[in-house]
């Protein structure tokens, strides 16, 4: 029997502006997304790694081809389905962090649980209790994010991220304003929130190390897939990383 994979696209294009000006972020990708994996997206600056999760989060729309979330064609949906949608299937992580400064740890954690009245997803105080102590936030959640380390406050977005369960969590950049050892943290959750936790997470970086926390690593390179990494270290992404530099010699070097 095989499983639907959490996320799939189809023949992916994304243009943005016309003619002249146009700029084709994503030229056609093909990609599926396991359940209960933590896949990282790597590619050079420009690659189109960030248009590609925001179309996987139906935060933008394509110029052609699918989104699939489990099943559902994201790109056939009405806005307001995919609002709701959004707010009942997926999770997001940013790098900015994204918290709500006047709202304590604990409500911007929950604060997805009382978004959309009656649609809203019922609190889990269970899931919400392991996910504190997991993250180490017991004694956090009083503070405002003004009041909390960037480790902190990005464990706290993941927290909020993860409240509704969601079936698909998306990170981009997640590490990428955080010193080495508070972004060390933050991964090693990401990973056991996939193997202890069973969720599916997709996380766009372009630290080698932070990918090596991944079970896979899909690279882009000028808006098309150019290869992945399995069971990935930081070696191995590394030289992927340089000869995909030296076959494109076209594409942005960081
Ligand atoms: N809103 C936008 N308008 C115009 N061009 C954009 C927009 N967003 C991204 N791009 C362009 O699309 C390409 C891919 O961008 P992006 O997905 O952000 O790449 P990455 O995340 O890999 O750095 C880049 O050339 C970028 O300049
Ligand atoms: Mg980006």
């Amino acid at each position: 029997m095989s499983s639907t994979p959490a996320a799939t696209a189809v023949a992916l294009t994304k243009t943005y502006g016309r003619a002249a000006a146009a700029v084709h972020a994503l030229r056609g990708v093909d990609a599926t997304f396991e359940r209960g994996a933590l896949t990282a997206i790597m590619g050079p600056s420009g690659s189109g790694k960030s248009t590609l999760l925001h179309l996987l989060a139906g935060l933008d729309t394509a110029t052609s081809g699918r989104v699939l979330l489990g099943e559902t064609d994201l790109t056939a949906l009405p806005d307001a389905e995919l609002t709701v949608l959004r707010r009942q299937r997926l999770g997001f992580v940013f790098q900015q962090f994204n918290l709500l400064p006047v709202l304590t740890a604990e409500q911007n954690i929950v604060l997805p649980t009382e978004l959309g009245g009656r649609r809203a997803a019922p609190l889990d105080r269970e899931w919400l209790d392991l996910l504190v102590d997991v993250l180490r936030l017991r004694d956090r959640l009083g503070h405002r994010p003004g009041e909390l380390s960037g480790g902190q406050q990005q464990r706290v977005a993941i927290a909020r991220a993860l409240i509704t369960r969601p079936e698909l969590v998306l990170a981009d950049e997640p590490t990428g304003n955080l010193d080495s050892r508070s972004g060390a943290e933050v991964l090693d959750f990401l990973r056991r929130s996939v193997r202890e936790l069973g969720r599916t997470v997709v996380m766009v970086t372009h630290d080698p190390v932070a990918a090596s926390y991944a079970d896979r690593v899909v690279l882009l390179a000028d808006g098309a897939l150019a290869g992945e990494v399995t069971d990935p270290t930081p070696e191995a992404v590394t030289s992927a990383l340089e000869a995909l530099r030296t076959s494109l010699p076209a594409a942005g070097v960081r």
